[in-house]
């Protein structure tokens, strides 16, 4: 995928759907939308290097990880395994743990499985570097992964990462494809969240209010062809979620066919925060063995079948 890549506008747009609840409120959340593009890829990169948006919990997942690795790998009691990293972005979470598997002389397979080619290919160069010569980058969606694991036909125990982008789907959804990758009774999945146990939504949502991500979070509507100057950023707390939206002066064609009107809102990330309690109760919903790390407000979870 690069940026001189054709975006399919059409199939863009089934991802557009007006709230059920909500009149006016369209949800175009998707969040590989906002990945379809080495550019994309690009300016997220950039976003990470912005101490404003990545530093409140990015730094405290991979602390969390660290500390917590020899837990971590206590896990794998077999001579292989297999890593799947979900969306790794640039693969540095995993490296203590990748690190630590080495002494233990384990033998190593790692995937990095992301929709865009950009950061799978960065996440395989990485882990051969490291010294994982079986590293493969799968440019495939989450929502396949399960399936394309079972076509490997792989039965070693295997080791699934998806540490914060978890935050970014609707809960049920994202454990749905969690328990299908980790399918078998020794495999790990690591999920992380920063919970909103006292913090009050102004704070949480004001690294999502600035510029630089007002101009991330447009790029999906720029294939549409909506123009800048047609709508206006704002940021939300609304069931549990930060909402970061769009609302429409004027709505181009292809987005009036769909029923979107002026003054309707439309929504291109969402980011959930849940209290401690929820993000373990969703968790224990799903696996019957789960650890809890905290760090301030970052929660590290290592859950099992
Ligand atoms: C937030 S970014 C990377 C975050 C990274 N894990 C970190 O902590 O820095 C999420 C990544 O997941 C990928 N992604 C999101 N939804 C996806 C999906 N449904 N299938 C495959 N990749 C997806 C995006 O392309 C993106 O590279």
């Amino acid at each position: 995928m690069t940026s001189s890549n054709k975006i399919n506008a059409e199939l863009l747009l089934q991802d557009i759907r007006e709230d059920p609840e909500r009149s006016g409120v369209w949800n175009f959340y998707n969040p590989k939308n906002l990945y379809l593009t080495d550019s994309q890829s690009k300016i997220y990169l950039e976003l990470m290097g912005d101490i404003r948006y990545s530093s409140r919990f990015h730094d405290k997942t991979e602390t969390l990880i660290k500390t917590n690795s020899k837990k971590i790998i206590d896990h794998f009691n077999e001579d292989s395994l297999l890593i799947i990293d979900l969306g790794p972005g640039y693969p540095s979470k995993t490296f203590p743990i990748i690190d630590d598997l080495k002494k233990q002389k384990k033998e190593i397979e790692y995937w990095g499985v992301d929709i865009n080619q950009h950061f799978a290919n960065i996440a395989k160069r990485t882990m051969l570097k490291r010294g994982i010569s079986h590293s493969f980058s799968k440019i495939i969606s989450f929502e396949v992964t399960a399936d394309a694991l079972k076509k490997s036909g792989t039965n070693c125990q295997k080791l699934i990462i998806i540490g914060l982008t978890f935050m970014n789907f609707e809960p049920g959804y994202i454990l749905n494809i969690l328990k299908s990758c980790a399918s078998g009774e020794k495999d790990v999945c690591l999920t992380a969240v920063e919970c909103a146990d006292n913090a009050k939504p102004l704070i949480l949502m004001k690294p999502y209010k600035t510029k630089e991500v007002e101009r991330f979070l447009f790029i999906p509507l720029s294939f549409l062809g909506v123009k800048e100057s047609e709508v206006s950023y704002n940021v939300e707390f609304h069931a549990q979620r930060i909402e970061m939206f769009f609302i429409f002066n004027k709505v181009p064609p292809l987005l009036k066919e769909k029923g979107i009107k002026e003054g309707d809102k439309i929504i291109t990330a969402i980011s959930y925060r849940y209290t401690t309690k929820q993000y373990q109760d969703l968790l224990r919903s799903r696996f019957t063995k789960n650890e809890f790390f905290k760090l301030e407000n970052t929660v590290l979870g290592i859950s099992r079948k």
